[in-house]
């Protein structure tokens, strides 16, 4: 078990470790990333008096999935992060190999924070692991300025999860009716069917058990990381199943990210799930994780990773680091679906602007990396845009790809089929990019290693239109 005292110890001697990812050409600018080591999905996400707590799933010595312990980010502005202390470990029986994902809610001045302990009582590679070779032990501890926490308390753990249930619960989040708590954990039945699970609590200390979601044919054998969430009148519930089938340009990465709108009736305890959609058209998008901030908005950050994907020929390896965060994006609910747009605070980033017709805009582009790119159209028409070496974002017989060629390492083409186009907006960073695509409504989020990292955009199109182009400066 790794204490804080041992990571302290053990940090002190890993200067050569940070400084090769000092040396990383496709260490980000604007985005988070681990210090050194791994990092997966983000957790407690929370403001707290003025400061953005931003924790992660960590691993800092190791740049595969060792064990876990939850790293920590603060910001005010949501432009500028310090790097702070690791925040939990697995310090403790009820979660000795590793403090899994989790979440935050702040109630009268405490942050209540719930997280997934995991004790493996078996190999991964057994089949019992699955079914009951490990404890998941849902633990609650607070904190009044998210840097010191009180003593652990476990909540819940693997007798108190329905009888049909494998040894797969995690992932706690809560919403909040009322005076009522609810969290929701995602779960892998025994028949492998997923699903969440819904607990009832008044005083964040006793949870009952209060209801299943899953949908009538099963959708993947497990959905991690549920969020439950309102926005803007509609009740949402983001899951990340595993184990569906590709249909089409759907489904195409080995798990999914997405979301149902649901109707709940609370005073009955039943529900209705919509139609799932998925968040995000790109390689690498999991586990996103919402909360409201003190201006009111629900912002979500995801993993820019996946589990379980093919990611051993990942340059950055070789530099000590995998993995990176999302910009943090807000979320809305328009049309009957999400919209996810970038922060306001991130055209702080901006040094320079250009704003060009579409025709013009190839003699004008700058040679750099980092950037923001908007493009709209006065028209609908195909287009091919060579975004750097060989990554091509193509819009062709209503169908929108980005290919990312030997950039990819391995990874090739995704698609969405979209019968109008009126605008994307490109973030790039050295290794990393993020298309908004009209104003948000379908997004792509893709890790990409050029060989190249000094690049001119160049745009193929008879579209008449506007281009509005900003460097970008980072923060590291
Ligand atoms: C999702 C996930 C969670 C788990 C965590 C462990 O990426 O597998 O279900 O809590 O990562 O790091």
């Amino acid at each position: 078990m790794m204490t804080k005292e041992d990571y302290l110890k053990q940090y002190k001697n890993y200067q050569s470790m940070r400084d090769n990812v000092a040396k990383d050409p496709y260490r980000l600018h604007y985005h988070l990333m681990p210090p050194t080591g791994f990092l997966n999905d983000p957790n407690g996400l929370c403001q707290n008096h003025g400061t953005y707590h931003i924790y992660f799933q960590y691993t800092p010595f190791d740049c595969g999935w060792g064990t876990k312990l939850w790293g920590h980010y603060t910001t005010q502005d949501m432009i500028t992060f310090k790097q702070e202390e690791p925040f939990l470990f697995p310090d403790q029986q009820a979660d000795r190999d590793g403090v899994y994902s989790g979440s935050a809610f702040i109630e009268n001045n405490t942050i209540h924070y719930f997280y997934t302990g995991n004790v493996k009582l078996m190999d991964r590679d057994d089949y019992d692991y699955i079914q009951n070779g490990r404890e998941q032990n849902t633990i609650h501890i607070t904190s009044q300025d998210g840097y010191s926490l009180s003593k652990k308390e476990v909540v819940l753990t693997n007798h108190d999860y329905p009888a049909d249930m494998s040894a797969h619960v995690r992932d706690p989040k809560i919403f909040q009716k009322g005076n009522d708590y609810y969290m929701v954990l995602g779960a892998r039945s025994q028949n492998n069917k997923g699903c969440v699970l819904m607990y009832r609590s008044h005083d964040f200390i006793h949870f009952d058990y209060y209801n299943r979601i899953e949908t009538p044919d099963k959708f993947g054998y497990m959905w991690e990381c549920p969020d439950l969430f309102e926005l803007d009148g509609q009740l949402i519930l983001m899951v990340c199943p595993q184990g569906v089938e590709q249909i089409a340009y759907d489904y195409a990465n080995v798990y999914q990210t997405g979301y149902y709108p649901i109707n709940f009736d609370f005073d009955n305890n039943t529900y209705q799930l919509g139609e799932f959609k998925e968040l995000d058209r790109g390689f690498d998008i999991y586990a996103p994780q919402s909360f409201i901030d003190e201006k009111g908005r629900r912002i979500q950050l995801s993993w820019m990773g996946i589990p379980d994907a093919s990611y051993h020929n990942q340059p950055t390896i070789s530099h000590d680091w995998q993995h990176a965060l999302t910009m943090p994006r807000v979320l809305s609910y328009q049309d009957n679906q999400i919209v996810q747009q970038p922060l306001e605070e991130l055209k702080q980033l901006r040094k320079s602007s250009l704003t060009t017709s579409l025709q013009d805009f190839n003699q004008h582009c700058p040679t750099c990396i980092c950037y923001e790119m908007k493009v709209e159209f006065d028209n609908d028409q195909e287009f091919n845009i060579n975004i750097r070496d060989d990554v091509q974002f193509i819009y062709q017989n209503n169908v929108l790809t980005l290919s990312l060629g030997e950039s990819g390492c391995g990874r090739t083409n995704r698609s969405v089929q979209l019968n109008e186009i009126t605008d994307f907006t490109i973030y790039s960073d050295t290794s990393s990019i993020e298309i908004f695509v009209n104003g948000g409504k379908e997004v792509f989020t893709t890790r990409v290693y050029s060989q190249t990292l000094q690049q001119k955009v160049h745009i193929n199109s008879h579209n008449n239109g506007q281009v509005h182009f900003y460097e970008l400066s980072g923060y590291h």
